[in-house]
């Protein structure tokens, strides 16, 4: 067993507190808050408790200096002290005396956070890469490190492996229950288990569909992952998603697990996402200049029979463009279908989960992860390179 947040005395602790706050944001506005909110409860404790907190996130992929201005924590400052009703201040660094200052100056029940840990890849992907001096820096900040961070656990990076291999660790309350859930659902699923998967994160799943299938009775396919599985299968997919690289393996897929994969049918598609006209499209109809962005209401259908007999459910990626309401009637069709039945539905990751959200469907699912490629990793049964480096209890 794992230590927990429970298992320290926090009192006058500095703590370093690692979540996920890698939400939407469009011009400096929160599009989702719900990772935010999952992690209040650890953060509550831990001022409850006398520690001084600081907090530590990543928020996308940095890959140039203009990165550095979308992906800033500074909104997630602001609505974490909204949440909180406690001022959060927000240090604009990462590291450096700025930080240094700000730590030495803090108060028991205090809150700060920390500007973007991969604002640190930049020069030499030092948090992706897990850099040794980065996590030992990061780690000399602090008595005590949480990762509560369960979107990342599976990563090996300088801000959750490098600290927690430096300074005591635990893990916080959202990665006690996600596991918790995830253990309870998903080891020995009941029969029929099906898998659906979607979204436009496509080589990060094709790796772990050759492992999924293999524990589920079908693997439903939609959203901007079925075009290169459509590719395959001889369509012509026109603009749409399409990671060329992956054609051939999922040729394979396709001929080793012909009764278990099921494609969309039908598609609906646009010639750009701003077009004001959208065209249900079958398989062999899509023209060259067109988008998939959407299942179409007939592949809606062949899912629901899928899913009315399941017992297990897993679902992880949009169908489509949700987003943008003429693209959304899949995944919502799919929430609705979902939601009406018995089975132990578990939704997986960020897209998906703001979708069930935003769609009412909350309360209808037994567990909504905040961990998408982390929740697919779990599934697998995969090593989760963030947990196990955290203490065990004594
Ligand atoms: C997620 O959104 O799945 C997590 O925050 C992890 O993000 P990453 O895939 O960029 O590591």
């Amino acid at each position: 067993m794992k230590k927990t947040i429970k298992d320290f005395n926090l009192k006058n602790k500095k703590v370093i507190i690692r979540c996920d706050f890698n939400v939407p944001i469009q011009n400096g506005i929160i599009m989702d808050d719900n990772r935010i909110k999952e992690s209040l409860k650890t953060i509550r404790y831990a001022r409850k408790n006398g520690a001084k907190v600081i907090l530590l996130s990543h928020l996308g992929r940095i890959k140039s200096l203009e990165d550095k201005e979308k992906y800033t924590l500074k909104p997630v400052a602001q609505r974490l002290s909204q949440l909180l009703r406690k001022k959060v201040k927000f240090i604009n660094q990462t590291r450096g005396k700025e930080v240094e200052e700000a730590i030495s100056e803090m108060k028991e029940r205090d809150v700060i956070l920390l500007e973007n840990t991969r604002f640190e890849d930049l020069e030499g992907k030092k948090e992706s890469n897990n850099d040794k001096d980065l996590g030992k820096y990061w780690a000399s900040l602090a008595d005590i490190y949480i990762n509560d961070a369960f979107g990342t656990i599976h990563r090996n990076h300088a801000s959750n492996v490098g600290i927690a291999s430096n300074i005591k660790s635990a893990v916080g309350f959202l990665v006690e229950k996600e596991i918790k859930n995830l253990n309870k659902l998903i080891n020995k699923p009941k029969k029929p288990y099906v898998i659906i998967l979607g979204g436009s994160k496509v080589s990060d799943k094709i790796n772990l569909i050759g492992n999924l299938i293999t524990k589920a009775d079908y693997l439903l396919i939609g959203g901007g992952m079925a075009f290169t599985f459509l590719k395959a299968a001889g369509f012509n997919i026109g603009c749409s998603l399409l990671e060329k690289d992956q054609i051939s393996f999922c040729a394979k897929l396709l001929n080793d697990y012909p009764d278990k994969i099921v494609l969309p049918i039908d598609i609906i598609t646009a010639t750009s996402i701003n077009d004001e006209k959208t065209k249900e499209r079958f398989l062999g109809e899509i023209e060259d200049d067109e988008i998939g962005l959407d299942i179409g209401p007939k592949t809606v259908k062949v899912f629901k029979q899928y899913l009315d007999d399941s017992k297990t459910i897993f679902w992880n990626g949009p169908m489509g463009y949700f987003e943008i309401e003429k693209f959304a009637s899949g995944t919502k069709n799919l929430c609705k279908i979902i939601a009406a039945t018995n089975a132990n539905t578990i939704i997986g990751g960020g897209d998906t989960a703001r979708a069930v959200i935003e769609m009412g469907y909350k309360d209808k699912m037994k567990h909504i992860s905040t961990g998408g490629g982390a929740s697919l990793e779990f599934l697998q049964g995969s090593k989760l390179a963030a947990l196990e480096v955290i203490d065990e209890q004594e």
